[in-house]
């Protein structure tokens, strides 16, 4: 694969830490890369490839120097930073959801659409957290029989918001266990020892910013407009790793053994589906992994042609960096760097 440079904006958040330890693991051929944050972190060391590299600020001279900008800060500084360093020549991964619906921008999974790389216009979007696992499993089973409705309901960990929650989730912990009143900033509530079904911000339609991003990221990476999807995004005390309950209905029947077998050779998806023995996707066995864990593969008995299956992934990876990350491996590959 052909050298490049790269700069990483949110080095110092959760997905930025994990982005820095995939750069290593998979030995991306980054000759330069620069780590950038906030104000606040500007000056701090990072390690990275066992030296210890200083936090910059994202200036434009700096995006004009790269090429490769990769972006998990937040919408608002994707929306400042995304356009800037486009503009400079740099290949922009961002995975905000500030760009991920826009028809300009391809928004991949390169399992699943690497194609749409091919005509991108500088910005390439990286999915959700919640959309990526489901879609991994989807696509694969909807190329066999086409899918036509998704019923899922997501448990998710706090590292899904952030750095800041996770050290919410474990003060509040101790913090109940200790006889104390929880103390809360960044949910609504007690996040320790509850589970909220609200993630993100109610819409008129009653769901959720998450839960629509489930249905309209999904169409758009599997390049099904009509399918119909409808979610329940729940936040759960864990860690790491996103766990998904997933209803499928499809065209014409399928049984349980025909989904395992596709899901068995999909790319990026193991099966771990023993259930009377205990075995079944799990976030603490998921945690530290890049594929999407599939099981409890059963039949819906509410539908014809219906199946039913629980996944299990690692958010912080295949969710987020490990996924921006194969992004630009996949452009290497494609020789669409300039
Ligand atoms: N967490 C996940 O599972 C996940 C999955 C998919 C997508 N995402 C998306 O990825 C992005 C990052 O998420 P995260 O969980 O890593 O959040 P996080 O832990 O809160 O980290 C945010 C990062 O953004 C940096 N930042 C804040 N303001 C900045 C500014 N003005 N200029 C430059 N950098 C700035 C922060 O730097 P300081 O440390 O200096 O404040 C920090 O490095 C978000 O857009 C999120 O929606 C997250």
């Amino acid at each position: 694969m052909k050298d490049c440079s790269i700069a990483l904006i949110g080095a110092t958040g959760a997905v930025g830490q994990v982005f820095i330890r995939i750069l290593e693991e998979r030995n991306f051929p980054a000759s330069t890369v620069r780590l950038c944050a906030s104000p606040r972190s500007v000056g701090k060391k990072l390690k990275l490839r066992g030296e210890m590299v200083t936090v910059e600020e994202p200036t434009e001279q700096l995006l004009s120097e790269v090429d490769f900008v990769f972006i998990s800060a937040s919408s608002s500084i994707s929306r400042e930073m995304a356009p800037v360093a486009a503009k400079q020549g740099a290949i922009v991964v961002d995975k905000s959801s500030a760009f991920r619906m826009d028809l300009n921008v391809p928004l991949v999974v390169p399992e699943l659409n690497p194609e749409d790389l091919d005509g991108h216009n500088g910005i390439i979007a990286s999915p959700n957290c919640t959309t990526t696992p489901m879609v991994m499993a989807l696509k694969p089973l909807h190329e066999s029989n086409p899918v036509t409705r998704v019923i899922a309901a997501s448990y998710q960990s706090v590292t899904g918001t952030g750095a800041a929650a996770s050290d919410e989730l474990i003060a509040q912990s101790r913090e109940v266990l200790d006889g104390r009143e929880p103390t809360h900033e960044i949910y609504p509530h007690q996040i320790a020892f509850n589970v909220l079904p609200h993630v993100e911000d109610f819409l008129e339609n009653g769901y959720t910013t998450e839960e629509m991003k489930m249905q309209n990221e999904t169409r758009k990476i599997m390049h099904a407009p009509d399918l119909r999807v409808s979610a329940t995004c729940v936040r759960v005390p864990v860690v790491v790793s996103h766990c998904e309950a997933v209803n499928v209905e499809f065209t014409d029947p399928i049984s349980p053994g025909e989904v395992t077998e596709i899901l068995a050779n999909a790319p990026g998806v193991t099966v771990v589906d023993e259930p009377q023995s205990g075995v079944y996707p799990m976030p603490v066995q998921s945690e530290g992994q890049d594929d999407v864990f599939a099981g409890r593969i059963r039949k819906d008995l509410s539908m014809d042609n219906g199946i039913a299956m629980w996944l299990s992934c690692d958010n912080l990876r295949k969710g987020a960096a490990l996924n921006a990350i194969q992004i630009a491996e996949e452009m290497l590959q494609r020789g669409l760097l300039k």
